[in-house]
């Protein structure tokens, strides 16, 4: 990257660093690189084929996968006329079959679109299932010298710990900072090297528990290693844990056989949506007291519990539940919603006249089904 583009504030450590990115890891690459199948190859078919295999598989497992696929595929050609059963059938026990079927797709679309040749530049090659800004990059810098940096997570790595980047880099905006350096840092001359020679690093030196520093080339640069930094970097924030609630509902019968049913406010969530009443379990609590609390605080009703009928576990968004359905005979009281929201008593087979959520649909097929045991409905797996 030219140098006049780096706002001021960067510019001294840019100056700092970059010999050790355009020159020792250059260097270091050449004599400590694996000898990799695809590290001897200029041909852009092989190129693009291992790094669909590497994008979600670690080299030793991907080699025997490789050298069998070019076997029976050694050109694009004989890849794009192949069924695509043949190519699954190259690809079983490697995973993510998306790439196997993107494989073939994009080979087709090579002959009839690209007279059989990868093409050269991003934007063509972004066209292509399978071919992400990762892909794209790392084919078209490897294969054709074009001046474009991956970003992968051992990319992360060894940037987060060099400039002791403490952003959370699970955030797209921190990956961009990254990425501008990772651009920054590359030279225009062996882009394709350069690549390959940081994803190198961060595979095999820069790991991520107990990096090598002794041995690696960037230590200089690296203010990870000055401040003994390199176990708190990079920065990952855990996954947000999707909370899990326990609803407790009840299928409330008067004497005339009917069912207690009331209307969900119509704003939020299943808004104007009808249910079974009842809510969440609080900490301490059986569900059967969760059932009776909720009757009494939503309704205004004493309930008697009967059976349990249904357990019905269901994934939204942002959280699952699992709702647990009790059959409930009316005890004292007469319903009074206490949001003043409508309710209504129905019998049993007017219930499908009503809008239900899905979760609660599957409480009224237990009901229609029921025998002695709850029905179990399973729908998050
Ligand atoms: N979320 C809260 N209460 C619910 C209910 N009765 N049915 C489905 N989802 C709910
Ligand atoms: Fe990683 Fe250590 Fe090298 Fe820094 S010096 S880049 S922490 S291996």
């Amino acid at each position: 990257m030219n140098h006049s583009e780096i706002p001021h504030s960067d510019l001294q450590l840019w100056h700092q660093i970059r010999p050790y990115f355009q020159v020792d890891l250059l260097q270091w690459f050449d004599i400590q690189a694996r000898d990799l199948p695809w590290r001897r190859t200029k041909d852009p078919y092989r190129i693009w084929l291992s790094e669909m295999m590497l994008q979600q598989t670690r080299v030793d497992q991907a080699m025997p996968y490789y050298h069998a696929f070019l076997e029976a595929f050694p050109t694009v050609f004989d890849l794009a006329k192949a069924p695509l059963d043949a190519v699954l059938k190259r690809w079983e026990g490697l995973g993510y079959y998306a790439r196997a079927r993107n494989l073939h797709k994009a080979a087709k679309q090579i002959i009839a679109n690209h007279n059989g040749i990868f093409p050269k530049t991003a934007e063509e090659a972004l066209a292509l299932p399978g071919i992400g800004p990762y892909s794209a990059a790392a084919i078209l810098s490897i294969a054709y010298q074009v001046p474009l940096a991956v970003l992968d997570g051992n990319v992360m790595r060894v940037l987060a710990r060099v400039l002791a980047f403490e952003e959370d880099i699970r955030l797209p905006q921190n990956r961009k900072t990254l990425w501008i350096w990772a651009t920054r840092l590359l030279p225009t001359e062996y882009p394709g090297r350069f690549n390959e020679a940081i994803m190198e690093l961060g595979a095999t030196v820069c790991t991520p528990a107990k990096p090598d520093c002794r041995a690696c080339p960037l230590q200089p640069a690296c203010s990870a290693y000055r401040n003994n930094q390199q176990s708190a970097l990079p920065c990952v924030s855990k996954k947000p844990k999707i909370p899990h609630y326990h609803i407790a509902i009840g299928l409330v019968v008067n004497n005339r056989g009917e069912y207690l049913i009331s209307r969900r406010p119509d704003d939020g969530l299943l808004g104007g949506l009808w249910e079974f009443p009842g809510g969440k379990q609080e900490p301490n609590e059986s569900l059967e007291e969760t059932c009776k609390r909720e009757l009494q605080e939503e309704m205004g009703i004493e309930v008697g519990i009967t059976e349990k009928v249904a357990l019905v576990k269901h994934a939204y968004t942002h959280f699952k539940i699992t709702l647990h359905a009790f059959l409930c005979t009316l005890g004292r009281g007469t319903p009074v919603s206490a949001n003043g929201q409508p309710f209504r008593w129905v019998m049993e087979d007017e219930l499908e006249h009503f809008a239900f959520p899905k979760a609660n649909v599957k409480v009224i097929e237990a009901l229609r089904n029921r025998k002695s045991k709850p029905t179990l409905f399973d729908e998050t797996n």
